[in-house]
């Protein structure tokens, strides 16, 4: 019996109520209407008591909570953000983390913790869980859509809707002046921002990190569609694009203090090369954060619901080790090991369908 357990005396499911709730890595829009959900479906329905927990694990490391009830998360669904903060980092990351996580459980009287995060606190949850025994469960989150054993991620609509609304507008400005526009969004390592909004956009290009992309062959293509008197281009290009080894000086590489390497800018390389190279007048959209702030649109905030209460219900049904996910309409328990060390690549079949429209 692991040590934090052994803590709680015996039998320490016999009453299932205390619950403590933390976001973790990058904020998306949605979290509050999963947290909204996971209290409002607890409290009333099954009678627990849910706290949660400021600044992902550094609250639950240093035993920084609030009181999550109805009332205290009235008014939040359609709010952006997190309502207990977010931070990247993992108990892991210090020799006493581990032991201080199994301290606040065992103090505060935890049943359970639910993790609403991307693919690091899904690790992170996933090796607590595993090699600790922690009565873990997770909720797949972020902008990216990149996790694996989920259909969709919450925040993915939100953002590739951010970046639609975007492209259209740069449609009209990019048609008065005939003009190429490099819009560049977010993604990490996949390319499902950029697909998705480049096909709801009608982009004339999509670059994305799954195929490496030929510059000469981009501006070869954009030169022949200005030969045919269509004028004005959209090249939607992922953070994480990447060209065929060698054919393009890229920038060094910089890294954060988690080894991740740190993205964006590649739009002011390939702007750079295609005015070069073709004599187009080029300018740059980096979206950024836009594509995280602000309301989740509806189909995000039904998803979110849903994965609210399918989560507090699977912490009833004692499913440690899993996370809640969409799978062909339905939402379902899978286990946390599919998150792990992987990222969900753009499907082929989808950028088949946006190359149709490609110059
Ligand atoms: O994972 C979500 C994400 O928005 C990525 O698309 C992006 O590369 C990264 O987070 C940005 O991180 P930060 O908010 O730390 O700059």
């Amino acid at each position: 019996m692991p040590g934090w357990l052994a803590r709680r005396g015996a039998d320490p499911y016999a009453h299932l109520v205390r619950v403590g709730v933390l976001t973790g890595g990058g904020d998306c829009p949605g979290l509050n209407a999963v947290i909204r959900a996971i209290v409002r479906q607890g409290e009333r329905i099954h009678g627990d008591e849910i706290i949660g927990f400021l600044d992902a694990w550094d609250g639950v490391r240093a035993r920084k909570t609030m009181p999550l009830t109805v009332e205290t998360m009235r008014g939040t669904l359609p709010k952006g953000g997190t309502v207990l903060g977010t931070k990247r980092g993992s108990p892991f990351d210090t020799e006493s983390g581990v032991e201080e996580v199994a301290g606040t459980i065992a103090d505060l009287g935890l049943d359970a913790i639910i993790v609403i995060g991307g693919n690091g606190s899904l690790t992170v949850a996933h090796a607590l869980h595993e090699q600790h025994g922690m009565p873990i469960i997770g909720v797949p989150k972020t902008i990216d859509n990149d996790i694996v054993g989920t259909d969709v991620t919450f925040g993915f609509h939100t953002a590739v809707q951010i970046a639609t609304d975007a492209i259209d507008r740069l449609h009209t400005t990019a048609e008065s002046h005939d003009r190429v526009m490099v819009v560049e969004v977010m993604g990490r390592h996949s390319g499902w921002i950029a697909t998705y909004a480049g096909i709801a956009g009608g982009a004339t290009m999509v670059l994305i990190p799954e195929i490496p992309f030929d510059i000469e062959e981009v501006c070869r293509r954009l030169s022949r569609r200005h030969e045919r008197n269509r004028f004005a281009s959209i090249v939607v290009v992922a953070e994480g694009a990447e060209p065929v080894p060698g054919s393009l000086d890229m920038h060094d590489r910089t890294y954060d203090r988690f080894g991740h390497v740190l993205l964006g800018g590649i739009s002011d390389v390939i702007a750079r090369e295609i005015a070069a190279r073709t004599g187009f007048e080029t300018r740059v959209v980096m979206l950024g954060h836009v594509q995280r702030g602000g309301t989740p649109t509806a189909y995000d905030r039904v998803l979110c619901t849903r994965f609210g209460v399918a989560a507090i219900n699977l912490v009833h049904e004692h499913g440690w080790g899993q996370m809640v996910v969409a799978r062909g309409g339905e939402i379902v328990p899978a286990p946390l090991a599919l998150a792990v060390g992987r990222s969900k690549p753009v499907d082929p079949a989808l950028y088949d369908v946006a190359q149709v429209f490609f110059a």
